[in-house]
């Protein structure tokens, strides 16, 4: 965070050394690290937990006022949380609610290890800082919310027909995200990294939007001309991307690359027989890698107009055969070494007629 750097060279802000956004999920509870400053914050990376088991935060979010705690560690209110916080080296905080047309997004934390740093006299000089690291990190949700809202309404209107429901997508990016979790450790993937993934993999079919309904409704197989018309969804999502970049200036939303390449390259297969660049291993970006595993297993586990579900076990099999081949394989094992969160998911997100 730049705004972190020009805060730590006004003198009495020195002894503040950690910054953080945490994310709130309203549909799961969830409270996620998303963006930190400090480094080596090994203790609070991929921190997890449901708002309602920190009350001390839920209160936060219910008054909308801040809050300072001087030492942490008298402090009873959070537990697990505050456990992660002194773990982490920190003793003091200064904890605001981001709220977006009063609705909670997230908590902007600001930490320091000197208990008691959060006097009048330091939140006061704090307070501008503060103001613009709330903005910021306010926008900064808020835009991919109103993207993804934006896209998600398009998506809506123009498949009243279509049998893939929002489950489905709720379904897909949870998948992804777990994915992504198993690979952060071995493959350097950042919190915002799977942020930005869970919040984008459902955008992966945009271009479906295009795809005739003769095609895309087709309660059978498609012949050869039909199906080479289906695969353009591809390069159709990568334009209306572009476009929307160009519109409403996507390409000021950090980390847009990996809406696009989940976008351009969800059907390119490791071993280089996918579609449309027939690209192979690593030259396919990893958040594409994830989000086709994520994809195809939960088309697989759902009906569709050409085809009936299949079982998780089924699926699994299917995976496991495609690893090495259309799937990379740390990426299917990430999935078929959890089978208890996939089921969690699938118990979380049903189909319902009217989703
Ligand atoms: P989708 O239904 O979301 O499926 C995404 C991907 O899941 C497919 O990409 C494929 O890799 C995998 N998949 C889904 N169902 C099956 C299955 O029954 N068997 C196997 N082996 N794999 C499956 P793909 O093939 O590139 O298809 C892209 C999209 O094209 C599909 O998205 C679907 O909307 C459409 N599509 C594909 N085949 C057919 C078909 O035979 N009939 C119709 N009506 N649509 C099809
Ligand atoms: C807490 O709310 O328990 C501490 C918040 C934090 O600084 O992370
Ligand atoms: C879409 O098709 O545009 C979104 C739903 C899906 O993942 O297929
Ligand atoms: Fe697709
Ligand atoms: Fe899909």
């Amino acid at each position: 965070m730049d705004l972190h750097d020009r805060m730590r060279g006004v003198a009495a802000l020195a002894a503040l050394t950690r910054i953080a956004v945490a994310v709130y999920d309203q549909k799961t509870d969830l409270l996620r690290t998303f963006i930190h400053s400090s480094e080596g914050d090994a203790a609070l990376t991929r921190y997890v937990a449901r708002l309602s088991d920190v009350p001390s935060l839920a209160e936060i979010a219910q008054t909308g006022h801040p809050r300072v705690v001087d030492d942490i560690s008298c402090y009873n209110g959070a537990r697990e949380h505050s456990r992660r916080v002194i773990e982490g080296g920190f003793r003091s905080s200064y904890t605001l609610p981001l709220l977006n047309h009063g609705r909670l997004s997230g908590f902007l934390f600001f930490n320091s290890p000197e208990p008691g740093f959060f006097s009048p006299c330091i939140l006061h000089q704090l307070w501008p800082y503060a103001q613009v690291a709330a903005y910021i990190a306010t926008m900064e949700l808020d835009r991919i919310h109103v993207i993804q809202a934006a896209v998600h309404t398009v998506i809506r209107i123009s498949r009243e027909r279509d049998d893939e429901t929002g489950a489905h997508l709720d379904r897909m990016s949870r998948y992804a995200r777990m994915i992504g979790e198993c690979l952060a450790e071995s493959h350097t993937l950042s919190d915002e990294f799977i942020e930005y993934l869970f919040q984008f993999a459902p955008l992966h079919d945009i271009g479906k939007v295009a795809v005739p309904d003769r095609i895309l409704l087709k309660p059978g197989r498609l012949d050869a001309e039909e199906t080479a018309e289906m695969q353009k969804h591809v390069d159709k999502g990568r334009s209306i991307i572009d476009m929307m970049s160009d519109s409403f200036g996507l390409d000021q939303v950090p980390h847009i690359e990996i809406l696009r390449n989940v976008v351009s390259y969800h059907h390119e297969s490791w071993d280089g027989s996918g579609y449309p660049h027939g690209l192979k291993g690593g030259e396919i970006p990893i958040e594409a890698r994830i989000t086709a595993v994520a994809d195809v297993f939960d088309a697989l586990t759902s009906t569709r107009p050409y085809k009936h579900a299949w079982s998780n076990q089924q699926a699994c099999d299917f995976l496991q055969e495609m690893s090495g081949k259309k799937f990379y394989p740390p990426a299917v094992d990430a999935l078929l070494n959890n089978p208890s969160m996939v089921e969690a998911i699938q118990k979380q997100f049903v189909e319902t007629q009217f989703d």
